[in-house]
């Protein structure tokens, strides 16, 4: 593992958070108790994209980064780790839903379409070692694609902050 890999994984592991309040001066009303919490830039992907499209272009673009979802997405529901979690979802959907999110958070022409993190983890009673546990499957999958170790930690650094949304447990 190189340094950077190390700092990847372990900024992984810290999960800090980078969200900020999405600014709300135009919108009346105040929110009503039970309304979501703001999202951060990004909206409901979790994070704003990478600026320029080096890091899209290091995934190779759309077809890698469905070929890295794909593999992803192998790995995660075959992985005695976290497979269990995986039992009855909408695979065909979680695939598009998170291939849209990647081609997005890399700086892709791409918009993601699918619910806000915290929703959609909401009821999954995750761990940070079932999300390590996703990170190093995805830190494979990427390694199996030719992604440079430059772009998977420009990705894994817009990922880690999530933790904080996707851990409940
Ligand atoms: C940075 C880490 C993660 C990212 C970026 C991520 C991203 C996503 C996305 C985009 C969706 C689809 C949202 C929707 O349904 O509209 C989703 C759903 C889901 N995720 Fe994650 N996820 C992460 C971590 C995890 C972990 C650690 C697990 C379990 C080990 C997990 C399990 C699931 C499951 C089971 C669903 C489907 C929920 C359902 O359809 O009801 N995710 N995730």
């Amino acid at each position: 593992m190189t340094m950077l890999r190390q700092l990847a994984a372990a900024s992984l592991a810290v999960g800090v958070i980078a969200a900020g309040r999405a600014c709300a001066q135009d919108q009346a009303p105040a929110p009503a108790p039970l309304s979501p919490p703001a999202l951060g830039p990004g909206g409901a992907a979790g994070a704003a994209p990478i600026a320029g499209d080096a890091v899209y272009k290091a995934f190779h673009e759309q077809a890698g980064i469905q070929r890295v979802i794909d593999d992803l997405i192998a790995r995660v529901t075959t992985d005695p780790r976290i497979g269990q979690h995986f039992k009855g979802v909408n695979l065909k959907r979680l695939n598009l839903l998170l291939t849209q999110q990647v081609c997005y958070l890399t700086g892709g022409p791409c918009q993601y379409t699918g619910d806000d993190m915290r929703s959609a983890h909401a009821g999954l009673g995750l761990r940070n070692s079932d999300f390590n546990a996703l990170a190093e499957d995805l830190q494979l999958a990427m390694d199996k694609e030719g992604v440079a170790f430059s772009a998977q930690n420009r990705l894994l650094a817009k990922l880690a902050p999530m933790q904080r949304q996707i851990v409940t447990k």
